[in-house]
């Protein structure tokens, strides 16, 4: 039986400052998955215009989350690095995925109601469509495993819904062209040919929240920026921003039963955790008992000898950029000679001549 060859494709927008939410939701679990897998990540330059058309400096926006993945250990030579507008087979095959995909899917989906708020027929229709771009930024490659941070779960639903009933609606073509591979879905065996991609979410911090309330989520869009720690933040900025983190009154509990209920301290301590690869059980049996006047001087000091030689590594980075431009030419050429491949068969079991 013949079956998919495993492969890691992930993708970051070039849409404001890289925050402590991605690197531990995504960027880091990008760099721990190289090890083992074949793995292709990208910078969504395409994604970056559905919400906001017109940027200032888009192309140094692109360059800096390339850089922040090189920066933070990913290697263009063995894996790709690339932006998306580079490979125009992502938007070819986003086209056919829009006539596959229903629109009653993508009206359902929670970031398009976040984000076009309350005046959605004036949102752009590719934000509509964003979920249907980004389920083709995968299935362009064929690629089986995607590693996100919680907030993209239902994205990557819709990914595999789609997935699927392109493979339900051409089984027939896809059978006579003999590109068709043969899965398992559940228990049911079936041929088809997009695999349906697994979400890689689970890891010590899926969803890291605001350092201003620990019911919201840290994101590159909150008006405040004491909310997020940046990838380029200096190390007094991050003193300052853990210092000035909402907290509440209690010393930390010895178990993690105690942070029920208490938000902004289960995210303190998770992201401890995650910076440190520790447990929370394991930063609560150190730390339970203390106050947060000692635990965040603590969590600070972790988090500027984490992230600082990173953050120094990008400004290295940024400081010429001929470099990170040769490695998205050259990401963008392997990935385009990729994308080829399978847009030929796409078109070959659709029925298109070319
Ligand atoms: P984006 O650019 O918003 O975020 C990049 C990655 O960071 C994760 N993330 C978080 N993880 C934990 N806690 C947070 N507070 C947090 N905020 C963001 C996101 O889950 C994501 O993994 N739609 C995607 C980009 C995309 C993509 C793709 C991803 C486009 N095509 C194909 C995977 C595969 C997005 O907007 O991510």
């Amino acid at each position: 039986m013949t079956t998919f060859q495993p492969l890691v494709f992930s993708g970051v927008q070039p849409t404001g400052n890289l925050h402590l939410g991605n690197y531990l939701g995504a960027i880091r679990k990008f760099v721990a998955l190289q090890d083992n897998n074949d793995c292709i990540y990208c910078v969504v330059d395409l994604h970056a215009i559905t919400a906001q058309l017109v940027h200032d400096d888009l192309r140094n926006q692109i360059r800096s989350i390339a850089a922040a993945f090189i920066a933070s250990g990913i290697d263009p030579v063995k894996h790709i690095v690339f932006n998306q507008s580079a490979v125009p087979q992502h938007a070819e095959l986003a086209w056919i995925f829009n006539c596959v995909a229903r629109i009653g899917w993508m009206n359902r989906m929670t970031q398009f109601k976040d984000k076009a708020g309350k005046d959605r027929e004036n949102a752009s229709l590719g934000l509509l469509a964003y979920p249907s771009l980004m389920a083709a930024d995968i299935l362009v490659y064929r690629a089986t495993h995607v590693p996100v941070g919680d907030d993209q779960k239902q994205h990557l639903e819709l990914a595999r819904d789609i997935a699927q009933k392109f493979n339900i609606d051409f089984q027939q073509k896809i059978r006579e062209t003999g590109t068709g591979v043969d899965m398992v879905v559940g228990e049911e065996p079936i041929h088809g040919y997009f695999p349906l991609v697994e979400p890689l979410i689970e890891g010590p911090a899926p969803r890291v929240m605001s350092l201003k309330d620990g019911t919201k989520k840290m994101s590159k869009s909150d008006p405040s920026d004491l909310s997020r720690i940046n990838l380029m933040d200096d190390a007094d900025t991050i003193l300052k921003k853990i210092r000035k983190a909402k907290t509440d009154p209690d010393s930390l509990p010895s178990e993690v039963e105690g942070l029920k209920g208490r938000p902004e301290a289960e995210n303190l301590v998770g992201i401890y955790a995650a910076l440190a690869d520790r447990t929370k059980d394991d930063v609560l049996q150190e730390f339970g008992g203390q106050q947060f006047s000692a635990f965040k001087p603590a969590l600070a000091d972790l988090a500027v000898h984490v992230l600082s030689p990173i953050t120094e590594e990008m400004r290295r980075l940024m400081g010429d950029t001929t470099h990170i431009d040769a490695i998205l030419r050259d990401g963008g050429e392997r990935a385009r000679a990729r994308a080829e491949k399978v847009m030929a068969e796409v078109f070959d079991i659709i029925g298109f001549l070319r």
